[in-house]
């Protein structure tokens, strides 16, 4: 697959890089040219260049921007980007006295922003529970098991496409439905950042049972 990154920091060389080593195409555009070069450097990517390069690039998109800065790229991009599947990994966090809360309260999630920027972009929320550093791994794992990666998207072909990425990193998609779910996984990801820099162990805390069918 053709995967064009948008961003140049640790997600872009960590994901970006687990991509390149799983066959996809990659290729790696910034703003800052410098940047863009030393990212695809470190994730070996195919190529690197501009934003919009990298836009007009991917059979996917991957926004591994600052949440704040990602609805604006994607407005600037609407066009290139439009009939992509655009992935959002991000989170819109800040640490305050108890950790990290989001750092607009009440606004609309970061999902819903950048597929409001950028309309005709197949917006899919995934990858934005793991650090950078997870994909360091050949094979990511959580407690022995392949790591499952949880995504949301209104478009059945955006999210069939994301779905079948992840799969080929060696992880499991997990299927939470349409973009309106992405609130609870950037939720989630407060949570589990919290905890996590609070020295608790997040997965600790689903115990689970399985109901009902995954939704498609
Ligand atoms: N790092 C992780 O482990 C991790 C894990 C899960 C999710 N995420 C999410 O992934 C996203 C990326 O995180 P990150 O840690 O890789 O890096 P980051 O610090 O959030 O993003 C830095 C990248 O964004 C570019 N950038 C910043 N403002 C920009 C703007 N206005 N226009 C265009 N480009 C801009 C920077 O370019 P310049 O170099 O030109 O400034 C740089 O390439 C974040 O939303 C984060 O919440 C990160």
């Amino acid at each position: 697959m053709r995967i064009g990154i948008l961003g140049a920091a640790g997600i872009a060389t960590g994901l970006g890089g687990a991509m390149a080593r799983a066959g996809h195409e990659v290729f790696i555009g910034a703003r800052n040219p410098g940047s863009a070069k030393e990212a695809a450097a470190t994730a070996g990517a195919a190529g690197h260049g501009t934003l919009d390069e990298a836009a007009a690039h991917g059979d996917a998109v991957l926004a591994a921007l600052p949440a704040g800065a990602a609805p604006a790229v994607a407005e600037l991009l609407a066009g290139a980007l439009a009939g992509r599947t655009l992935i959002d990994c991000t989170n819109d966090l800040t640490f305050g006295a108890d950790g990290p809360v989001f750092a607009d309260e009440g606004a609309p999630p970061v999902a819903r922003r950048i597929a409001d920027a950028a309309p005709d972009a197949h917006v899919v929320k995934a990858f934005n529970l793991c650090h950078e550093s997870v994909w360091s791994s050949a094979a990511p794992e959580s407690d022995g098991r392949p790591l499952g990666v949880p995504l949301c998207g209104d478009d059945s072909g955006a999210v069939a496409r994301t779905a079948g990425l992840i799969t080929s990193l060696g992880c499991t998609p997990l299927r939470l439905g349409g973009l309106s779910r992405a609130a609870y996984l950037e939720a989630t990801a407060a949570f589990a950042i919290g905890a996590a820099a609070a020295g608790a162990e997040p997965r600790l805390a689903f115990a689970l049972p399985m109901v009902g069918p995954a939704p498609a």
